[in-house]
């Protein structure tokens, strides 16, 4: 699959999560009055703002690659992209990376305040896993799967639990090559991995499929924030706590290399993975931003 072909795919995969998330928020609106109005709007304006959609499109292409109708898998998408949503707002936050700008737009707390920038964060989170209880309790006991999978990894053993060994990596100033990994894994990977495992248990595969899936998320994730580290060095030089400052480029490139490619054995256990899933790691391995 070429890059331009790659784009259209996730284009329009992204597209369908946009006008999922719109509705939802226009059914909540519906639902629950104008009292509400400045929460609804923060929340809208960072959970319909012009972010990537990455998690959300890999759980669709999962979920297709499965023969699960996207109007099933969508809920769930949706959910995983509230729950990083919130975790973008909070990480913008004066107490955390204080940050003024995302997605080129002032982040949640400038266009806002902080308090309603906190809160909006609360309830994308919260509303997250009741749009999954909404959605998923006519396929019983895989709802609660499903909650459980997201909980885990969106909290403390997952991406909670890895920005904060990432703010005590930050205080220290240097991490081990070990901890680097584990910190990159809990605090993007999980929740990359839990977006594709998560469409493979609404698909109600076998637990073998599910696993490779897990495999999948779990190596692009790491794959995306080497990649991320590379970028990062030709952009503004290196910290401590990357992997240039580690193995150097040519090392951080044979990592990146190797990783991709495990992601790719782990594709290669799963019948009929959308093109796309490979097209991504490639994508990935040699992208420029
Ligand atoms: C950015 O994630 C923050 C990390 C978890 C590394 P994305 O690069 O997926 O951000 P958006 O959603 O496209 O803005
Ligand atoms: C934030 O991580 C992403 C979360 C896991 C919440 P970073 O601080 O490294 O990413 P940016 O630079 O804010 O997107
Ligand atoms: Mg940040």
């Amino acid at each position: 699959m070429n890059a331009e072909t790659l784009e259209t795919e996730l284009h329009r995969r992204a597209a369908e999560v946009h006008t999922y998330l719109d509705s939802w928020f226009a059914s909540l609106q519906e639902e629950r009055g104008n009292a509400m109005g400045r929460l609804f709007e923060s929340m809208a304006y960072s959970a319909l703002g012009p972010g990537k959609r990455f998690r959300p499109v890999l759980a669709l292409l999962a979920g297709e690659s499965l023969k699960t109708p996207i109007m099933k898998t969508l809920p769930w998408a949706a959910a995983v992209e509230m729950v990083h949503t919130y975790s973008l707002i909070h990480d913008d936050l004066p107490c955390m990376d204080d940050d003024d700008e995302r997605r080129g737009r002032p982040t949640n707390h400038k266009a806002f305040d902080e308090a309603t920038a906190l809160l909006a964060g609360d309830a994308l989170l919260t509303e997250a896993f009741g749009l999954i209880g909404e959605a998923y309790s006519g396929l019983g006991t895989t709802a609660g799967k499903l909650v459980s999978v997201l909980a885990q990894a969106a909290g403390a053993q997952g991406m909670v639990g890895g920005q904060s060994l990432d703010l005590a990596a930050e205080k220290a100033g240097r991490v081990s090559l070990e901890d680097l990994e584990r910190i990159h894994e809990l605090k993007t990977g999980r929740l990359i991995r839990a977006a594709v495992e998560g469409a493979a248990i609404v698909a109600e595969a076998p637990a073998k499929t599910v696993a490779a899936f897990a495999q999948y998320g779990a190596r692009l994730g790491l794959a995306f924030q080497i990649a991320d580290d590379i970028l990062d060095s030709a952009q503004d030089g290196q910290d401590g706590r990357s992997y240039i400052a580690h193995l150097g480029l040519e090392g951080t490139r044979e990592i990146l290399a190797s990783v991709s490619e495990e992601a790719r054995v782990a594709l290669n256990e799963i019948p009929h993975a959308h093109p796309a899933l490979y097209a991504l790691i490639d994508w990935n391995q040699n992208r420029e931003k």
